[in-house]
């Protein structure tokens, strides 16, 4: 956070920066810190670091602990940076967290989110140059040698972004990083690769201008002089900037954004905002647009709600709807998806569509693979990214490669979109997050509107991935006749969906009521096939990631080849079974034509198409696991280990 000419106190300072890193907590975390000016007359000279493993909570009671600070103390001008930590190389502590120091001087601090891979050989490097090293993190390097480059500058100017373009040229791996500097009093810098990167511009004026001009070849020393008059805060005279990884960070202080590009380097010098790059590549846009964002602080508050997840599985009528919003017209059953219009045309003529996510995106994949199937006849292969980059998976120009991520950020889905498009494939992102990496990077999409998804474990994005391929199909099938009659009860199906949606919903106390029955138990099987055999995947990965029980989704067609091992009489086992064509199939397993006599507790739900059922049939197990975590006291939306965002391999 940047205030130029804008008096904050201490105090304000802080609080922005704290508040920042608090609204970012769903992304899960075990440490967080805090830079900023050190005390004094000339407060720019110094830096002070403040670091504490635990909660946002925690580093800020730190810091209102500290006796040496003067919070009334007012700054025209300042530029503080906050950080929260989701341990890859080293345990939490607060010298592995963030910010990480050049020395003990803290002449140059960073923060960093993303991984370096090469940090072993520049570490050796350092060291062998006399650079101490006193943490286990990968991020450390970074600092170290911004120092060594500064260090070694000899007689030339170098100014702090060529600095940063030196340091990123030797980094491999994925970064998003904003660096302050004892030796550039004022000035912020911030780069990325392969991490997101947004910079919030708060000033007392509307904005003039629409975008920002990119800076390219700024010279041998990298000075930005030459170009002042092309820059667009010409006029500004106070002026905040907010660098942030996620908007939620940001957007109660401004909804005025620009989304920094891989390898920019953006530079905030006297109230001034410069984006440039070293070298301009053929087909690249020269500009940065400043996007208004349309999204609302009580969007992500939690309400009356326990948690942001139950709060998201009861939003859950409304969710679907605003996906399905001005795409279906239910009087001429036609379905238009905007994002996909200019390339309907190739995708048709396509050899295979290829469905690519991770966790709960994969299984929307799953849960959608028949009817796309069915609908479009094309044939369809669903992915998890991981592995489809292990295996080197073969693809080609004419397949069409879908990329489900609710975040649009997660790097194995990112990095399996990078080599589908390397290898001429036309590439579709399904996404919830505008403006994210994957949105960005694909050719054409489709945006599930559900609106932001604070809790960790997935839940609406997940039944608005599922509409939205739905919806899809439907498009796709519109002109063959002899699907007519199936895309009318499918589409019938939809606009009745958020009125189910609501009856199932109301079974909540019922399925509480059995999560008091079920929480001390260590295992929980969840068996289906056909259309709800994602239901069984994506519930039981519900309750492993928050309730830690172990649970397995079981394809009820494998049962005799192996599972049925695992069937005692103390093992608890939720089977789905629907009215639909595995009817017959599923009720061989209870032995029973009559379930509700043969189960234990039958929860039963309102019927709908087949393809449908498994948006109904999932929400049942979100609020299992949802109450099962509550009765076993554990933290819902910040599950051990995970992180909302996965932007790490
Ligand atoms: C589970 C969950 C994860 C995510 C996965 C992919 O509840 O949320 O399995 O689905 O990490 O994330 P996105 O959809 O953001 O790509």
């Amino acid at each position: 956070y940047l205030n130029y000419r804008v008096p904050r106190t201490r105090r304000d300072i802080f609080q922005t920066l704290i508040k920042g890193l608090q609204r970012l907590e769903y992304r899960g975390y075990d440490s967080a810190g805090v830079a900023v000016d050190g005390s004094g007359k000339d407060h720019a000279a110094s830096i002070s670091l403040y670091k504490k493993t635990g909660k946002v909570k925690a580093l800020d009671e730190e810091i209102y602990k500290n006796n040496g600070i003067d919070f009334e103390a007012e700054l025209d001008t300042h530029f503080g940076i906050a950080h929260t930590r989701w341990a890859t190389h080293g345990e939490p502590s607060p010298v592995n967290s963030h910010p990480h120091r050049s020395d003990k001087n803290n002449e140059f601090v960073v923060i960093h989110n993303g991984i370096i891979t090469n940090y072993k050989e520049l570490r050796k490097y350092l060291v062998s140059k006399g650079y101490e090293f006193e943490s286990e993190t990968d991020t450390e390097v970074i600092p170290k040698l911004i120092k060594y480059l500064y260090d070694n500058r000899e007689n030339e100017y170098v100014s702090f972004s060529t600095l940063v373009e030196r340091v990123i040229k030797q980094l491999e791996g994925a970064f998003a990083l904003v660096f302050k500097s004892i030796h550039f009093p004022g000035e912020a810098v911030a780069t990325r690769r392969g991490s997101p990167l947004l910079i919030g511009v708060r000033c007392q004026y509307e904005l003039s201008t629409e975008q920002i001009p990119v800076q390219y070849n700024c010279g041998k020393s990298g000075s930005l002089h030459p170009f002042f008059s092309n820059q667009c805060f010409h006029d500004r005279l106070a002026v905040e900037f907010y660098l942030a990884s996620d908007a939620s960070a940001i957007i109660e202080h401004t909804n005025k954004v620009i989304y920094l590009e891989d390898d920019d380097v953006a530079v905030v010098m006297e109230g001034k905002l410069y984006v440039h790059r070293i070298k301009r590549k053929a087909g690249e846009d020269p500009v940065r647009v400043i996007q208004t964002l349309q999204m609302e602080l009580q969007q992500i508050m939690k309400g009356n709600f326990k948690a942001f997840m139950q709060k998201e599985i009861f939003e859950q009528p409304e969710s679907v709807v605003n996906t399905m919003r001005g795409r279906i017209c239910f009087d001429s059953n036609t379905v238009i998806l905007g994002g996909l219009s200019d390339h309907l045309k190739e995708i048709k003529r396509c050899r295979r569509l290829i469905l690519i996510g991770c966790g709960t995106s994969y299984h929307a994949g799953v849960a959608t693979r028949q009817i796309l199937e069915e609908l479009t006849e094309l044939p369809v292969m669903i992915e998890l990214a991981s592995d489809f980059l292990d295996r080197i998976t073969p693809v080609f120009r004419d397949d069409v490669c879908f990329f489900i991520s609710q975040s649009g950020e997660t790097a194995d889905t990112l990095m399996a979109l990078r080599y589908c498009k390397q290898r001429g494939a036309l590439t579709v992102g399904v996404t919830n997050t505008v403006g994210s990496s994957i949105c960005r990077e694909t050719d054409c999409g489709v945006h599930i509107n559900a609106g932001p998804e604070v809790g960790v474990a997935s839940t609406k994005a997940y039944t608005s991935q599922f509409v939205s391929l739905i919806m899809f199909a439907l498009m796709l099938s519109e002109d063959r006749l002899s699907m007519q009659q199936r895309r009318l009860e499918i589409i019938n199906g939809l606009k009745k969906l958020p009125e189910l949606i609501k009856e199932v919903l109301a079974l909540d106390d019922q399925i509480k009521s059995i999560a008091d029955e079920l929480h001390h138990q260590r295992s929980l099987l969840v068996m289906g096939r056909g259309y709800n055999y994602a239901t069984c995947l994506e519930g039981a990965l519900k309750i492993k990631e928050i309730t830690y029980m172990h649970s397995e989704g079981i394809m009820a067609g494998e049962l005799k080849h192996g599972p049925l091992a695992l069937i005692d009489k103390h093992m608890p086992v939720i089977m789905i079974i629907m009215r639909d064509a595995c009817y017959k199939k599923l009720i061989y397993a209870t032995d029973d034509p009559e379930i509700s006599k043969m189960a234990y507790k039958t929860i039963e739900l309102p019927q709908t198409v087949d393809c449908l059922q498994g948006i109904l049939s999932v929400i049942p197990l979100q609020l299992i696991s949802f109450h099962l975590a509550v009765l076993r006291g554990y933290d819902v939306d910040c599950p051990r280990n995970l992180a909302k965002s996965v932007t790490v391999e």
